[in-house]
C-alpha cells in the first residue's frame, strides 16, 4: 500500500457521502459483522470515511458510548473487497483511533473482533479483558436486535460471535 488516502468525517448531508454508505453497505452485507446502513452510520457518534482515487476505500467509526462516556466502542471497519490484504485495514484503523482518541480522550475504547480485524485490533493496542464481567453489559444489545448469529450463540452459553478486546489508557 503506497497510495494516501483522503479522510472525510461523515457528514449525511453530503451526497458522495450518502453514496459512499449504499457502497459500504453492499459490502457489509454477508460479512461477519452488523450490517452497515445508512441508518446506522447516522447513528455512529464519529465515523470516517476512506477515500482512495476519489472512490470510497473504507470506513471505521466509534459507534456507541457506554456508562456515561466511561468506554466508546470501535466498530464498522470495512475496506473495498478489492484492496483487501494490502494494509488498508490497518492504516485506517490507526488513523481512525488516533483521531478518535483526541475527540474522546481519556476515555476507554472496546472492539468486537472477528478473525479478520483481531491482527489489526492488536498492532494497535487492544487486549483481553481480565474477565468479561468488567464490560459494559449494554455493549451486547445491538447482538439481540441486529445479528443472525445471535441465537446460535445464546444456545452454546456465548454473548456473541466475536471476541471482545479493550483499550484503556491507564495500562
Ligand atoms: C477486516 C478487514 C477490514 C481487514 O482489512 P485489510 O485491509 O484486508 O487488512 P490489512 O491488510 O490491513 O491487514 C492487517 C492485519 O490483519 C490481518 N488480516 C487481514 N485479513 C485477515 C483475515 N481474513 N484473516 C486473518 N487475518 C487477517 C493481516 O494478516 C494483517 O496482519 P499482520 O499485520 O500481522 O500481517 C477486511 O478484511 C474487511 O473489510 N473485512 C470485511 C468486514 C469485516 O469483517 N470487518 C471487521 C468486523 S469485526
Amino acid at each position: 500500500m503506497s497510495e494516501i488516502l483522503d479522510y472525510q468525517v461523515f457528514d449525511s448531508q453530503l451526497q458522495h457521502h450518502i453514496e459512499a454508505i449504499g457502497t459500504l453497505a453492499q459490502w457489509s452485507r454477508g460479512e461477519n459483522m452488523l450490517p452497515l446502513t445508512l441508518d446506522s452510520v447516522k447513528a455512529h457518534l464519529f465515523g470516517l470515511l476512506a477515500f482512495k482515487d476519489s472512490s470510497i476505500a473504507g470506513y471505521r467509526a466509534v459507534t456507541a458510548s457506554y456508562e456515561s462516556d466511561t468506554y466508546y466502542e470501535l466498530g464498522g471497519l470495512i475496506v473495498a473487497p478489492q484492496l483487501r490484504g494490502q494494509g488498508y485495514g490497518y492504516e485506517i484503523a490507526s488513523y481512525h483511533f488516533a483521531a478518535a482518541r483526541e475527540v474522546f480522550p481519556k476515555a476507554r475504547y472496546l472492539i468486537f473482533v472477528n478473525a479478520a480485524s483481531k491482527a489489526i485490533a492488536g498492532k494497535l493496542g487492544f487486549v483481553a479483558p481480565k474477565s468479561v464481567t468488567e464490560l459494559p453489559q449494554a455493549i451486547y444489545e445491538p447482538c439481540a436486535s441486529s445479528c443472525r448469529e445471535y441465537v446460535a450463540c445464546r444456545l452454546v452459553g456465548k454473548m456473541c460471535c466475536h471476541e471482545v478486546v479493550i483499550w484503556d489508557p491507564a495500562i
